[in-house]
């Protein structure tokens, strides 16, 4: 008789136990933060077999909010550094940028990982892009302190074996994306920030699982276990297309958020782009 292997069965038996859940309509799920650090911890073999069938691991991104089970931000990068499903990706460089600001703050943004200026001084956002970004955190009245900026994705994309790489960035895949939801939707339960604005498709894809153009998404809430998320344009596209009519759209998701938050919007800031 073949021997069988406990993982596998108890991950089979999982797998059922959810499915049956799901067949009985529950669509959210509590998971201890003890049994997601060991299923985010294993083999990515593991991982591969629960989700055989391609499926987004959905179980996982449905978790909500749960304060006990909440870890701090620095165990969570503890985590990610930690993590074998990460590790055993193989296409990422090895410094970590985690993420930069307020750990309580209302307004979160989130864009797609770090680039080359980021890896250097391990923090979001710095680069370029970041400039611009800081530059619309200003406009809002706020101090990149204020707000809590982060990414998908913890690591810099290596381009081919990642050595001498020079500036060149590429943004994640869907695997590295995927690898890092669980850690990403933690971080989202501890900040509990007010509102969420994805920075770019590929931000917006991972935080949302919609595949749809930044024009499409932007403009309305979406919903990520009960945070409203903003999809609004990358900075980088910004400093690629000078456009006056794209600067103004980011504008005015600015003035959205600003208006959910609560925050005082001057004539002025109204009239930026008018
Ligand atoms: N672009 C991103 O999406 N994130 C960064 O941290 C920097 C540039």
């Amino acid at each position: 008789m073949p021997q069988s292997n406990t993982t596998t069965d108890a991950l089979h038996f999982v797998k059922r136990y959810l499915h049956q859940l799901k067949e009985d309509g529950e669509t959210r799920l509590s998971i201890s933060q003890e049994s997601l650090q060991t299923l985010t911890g294993m083999p990515a073999k593991y991982f591969r077999l629960v989700n055989k069938e391609n499926n987004p691991p959905s179980y996982i991104r449905e978790t909500p909010p749960h304060p006990k089970d909440t870890p701090s931000l620095a165990i969570l990068e503890k985590h990610v550094v930690a993590a074998n499903l990460v590790k055993e990706l193989g296409t990422l460089r090895d410094i970590m940028v985690f993420a930069v600001g307020n750990p309580n703050a209302d307004l979160m943004f989130v864009g797609e990982a770090p680039g080359a200026e980021e890896e250097k001084k391990r923090e979001p956002f710095v680069g370029p892009a970041g400039q611009l970004l800081t530059k619309i955190i200003q406009a809002m009245g706020l101090k990149r302190t204020d707000v809590y900026i982060s990414n998908v994705v913890k690591y810099r994309p290596a381009i081919g074996n990642g050595q001498n790489q020079g500036p060149k960035n590429r943004p994640p895949s869907p695997e590295e994306i995927d690898a890092f939801l669980p850690f990403l939707l933690q971080e989202i339960d501890t900040v509990q920030p007010e509102v969420i604005v994805a920075l770019g498709g590929t931000a917006a894809k991972g935080l949302l699982n919609i595949d749809e153009s930044v024009g499409r998404m932007r403009g309305q809430a979406h919903q990520l276990n009960g945070v409203p998320v903003l999809v609004t344009y990358h900075p980088s596209y910004l400093l690629r297309n000078h456009a006056l009519s794209e600067r103004r759209k980011v504008w005015e998701d600015m003035l959205d958020v600003m208006a959910r938050l609560g925050l005082p919007i001057t004539e002025k800031q109204k009239n930026f782009f008018r």
